[in-house]
């Protein structure tokens, strides 16, 4: 793949890529009017990822997000009061949540939310087990990338873009193992709504959304 240009554009941090039809480009912004409404107006406690990790009763479990990704999620889960440890293993993609993180501290809105908030750059696979050493995470979030689909105008741009950085979690299954001996209460793992569990293992139970489901295994 041709990469083009990671670079500062009015003080963000953007990634074009090149070669495309329509060049898709990313960049990390939890400041801007429509991430603000989800967060701030969206479901809060009652939204399917809230249920999924657990969030009764004023709950505020440590979650370690293992596929930080672009930081949505995990950033939803602190503003609703989580501790959360992120992980992305991408180098471009780490760079670009720093970035956005970087900037949201920056806000007067985001940075109680952003001081819950720590990042690391590397394989959950590896942080995961040295993190469990010092506080065992009650909760570990997982978001691997879905597996390619025919239908890729359904994909968001942003997906697609982020897919042709990362491509396909292709070891999504050994991460859910992983998680599974180093958790304190639970792993959540988002899914596509058809697609199979993760490791072909039955979920303790499942919370469904129109798009997709999070299956939650608890420890036992
Ligand atoms: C679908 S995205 C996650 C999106 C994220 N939940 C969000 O809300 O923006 C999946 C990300 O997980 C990362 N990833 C996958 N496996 C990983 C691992 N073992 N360790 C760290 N990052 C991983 C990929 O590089 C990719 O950026």
């Amino acid at each position: 793949m041709t990469y083009n240009n990671l670079a500062k554009i009015h003080g963000r941090l953007e990634l074009h890529l090149a070669g495309q039809p329509e060049p898709p480009s990313i960049c990390v912004d939890f400041c801007g009017p429509s991430f603000k409404y989800r967060l701030f107006k969206g479901g809060g406690r009652g939204q399917a990822l809230a249920k999924a990790t657990g969030l009764k009763n004023n709950a505020k479990p440590l979650v370690f997000d293992a596929t930080a990704g672009l930081g949505r999620d995990g950033f939803i889960l602190a503003a609703l009061g989580c501790r959360v440890i992120m992980c992305e293993r991408s180098p471009v993609i780490h760079a670009l949540l720093e970035d956005g993180l970087r900037r949201a501290a920056l806000d007067r809105q985001l940075e109680s939310i952003c001081q819950r908030i720590t990042l690391y750059h590397g394989s959950s696979q590896e942080v995961l087990p040295q993190i469990c050493r010092q506080q065992r995470p009650e909760v570990i979030y997982l978001d691997p990338m879905f597996p390619h689909r025919q239908k890729s105008a359904l994909v968001k741009k942003e997906m697609r873009a982020l897919r042709l950085v990362v491509g396909d979690d292709r070891d999504s299954n050994t991460l859910l193992q992983t998680s599974l001996q180093e958790t304190g209460q639970r792993v959540v793992c988002k899914r596509p709504a058809q697609a199979p569990a993760l490791s072909g293992r039955t979920p303790d139970f499942t919370i469904n959304t129109k798009k997709h489901r999070f299956d939650v295994y608890l420890s036992r």
